[in-house]
């Protein structure tokens, strides 16, 4: 089967919708896990969810890491890169419009959609960031103006200090971007609120 590279689920349009969401799993999950996520999101919507091709002991990731919350940042920069060229290669072959592409990640995969953007602006025009963490220590200078992007936190997250969330959206910012910043009162796990955030984000 030709995978574009990435092995992936891709549920099409309906309705007339030319919403695409981009799902990037967290650490363990795969190609299906934020499917449901994805309908909720937007009933209608394209949903393209690659599965992240590192493995760590045999939990997929979309980069590698030297422990928790350390990553090995070559590896992020080529795995960024990897995954910005399966998104214009995916696009094109579905035949969806890369202008309305939004990347909804979670946890490694808010952390790998956080590095497109850094690296390869012009690929991602929005992202939903749930449980994100700076990825890059020091990130290219590229001109992140009209990329939009949600950063979704967790006040009682053990994995990612809202600290580390709240630097992420002062890079981004620092290069243009728009960001909206929400701290719900939870840990590491999605909650309701994550979801209704991210749908009064996607209707602005
Ligand atoms: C990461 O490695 O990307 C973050 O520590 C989040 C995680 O996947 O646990």
């Amino acid at each position: 089967m030709n995978d574009l590279g990435f092995v992936h689920r891709y549920l099409p349009a309906t309705g007339g919708s030319t919403r695409v969401l981009f799902l990037l799993h967290g650490t363990g999950g795969d190609e299906s896990d934020l499917l449901s996520i994805g309908r909720e999101l937007d009933a209608n919507a394209a949903l393209l969810s690659p599965r992240g091709k590192v493995s760590e002991k045999g939990s997929a990731r979309f980069f590698r890491r030297l422990a928790e919350g350390v990553f090995d940042e070559e590896d992020v920069v080529r795995r960024a890169n990897e995954l910005a060229d399966f998104l214009a290669a995916a696009t094109s072959h579905y035949g969806l419009d890369p202008g309305r592409v939004t990347a909804v990640g979670y946890s490694n995969g808010a952390n790998i959609a956080a590095a497109m953007m850094l690296i390869r602006p012009k690929t991602l025009p929005a992202a939903i960031l749930f449980r994100a963490m700076v990825p890059l220590s020091e990130p290219p200078a590229r001109d992140l103006s009209g990329r939009r992007a949600l950063i979704s936190a967790g006040r009682l997250d053990p994995i990612i200090p809202t600290a580390n969330s709240e630097r992420l959206a002062g890079v981004l910012e620092k290069a243009g971007a728009e960001v909206t910043v929400e701290i719900q009162e939870a840990g590491h796990g999605l909650v309701q609120q994550d979801l209704a955030a991210a749908k009064r984000w996607l209707a602005q």
